[in-house]
């Protein structure tokens, strides 16, 4: 099991799953989930190396490793600690 933290909660999620639900549940705002509208936007106070590499959305996004799309993340195992962006 990996885990997502945002405050003092957390959220237990499957080695190699997606975060949605368990972003979702910590109170990250989610729109269209498919990485087009910058609702999920994230950034990644630790672990960011657990999180998968960055997706095309991403990019043209503007986004990188440590601000990411919450909609667009897997974890691949451990802990990545989130900020939900203002
Ligand atoms: S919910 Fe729209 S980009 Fe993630």
């Amino acid at each position: 099991m990996a885990t997502i933290k945002h405050n003092e909660k957390e959220e237990q999620v499957d080695d190699g799953s997606n975060i949605k639900a368990a972003c979702e549940a910590l109170g990250v705002p989610f729109g269209c989930r498919s990485g087009y509208c910058g609702t999920c936007k994230i950034t990644i106070l630790s672990g960011s190396e657990n999180l998968s590499p960055l997706t095309p959305e991403e990019d043209d996004m503007g986004r990188d490793l440590q601000h990411r799309l919450a909609c667009q993340c897997k974890i691949s195992k451990g802990i990545v600690e989130i900020k939900i962006d203002a």
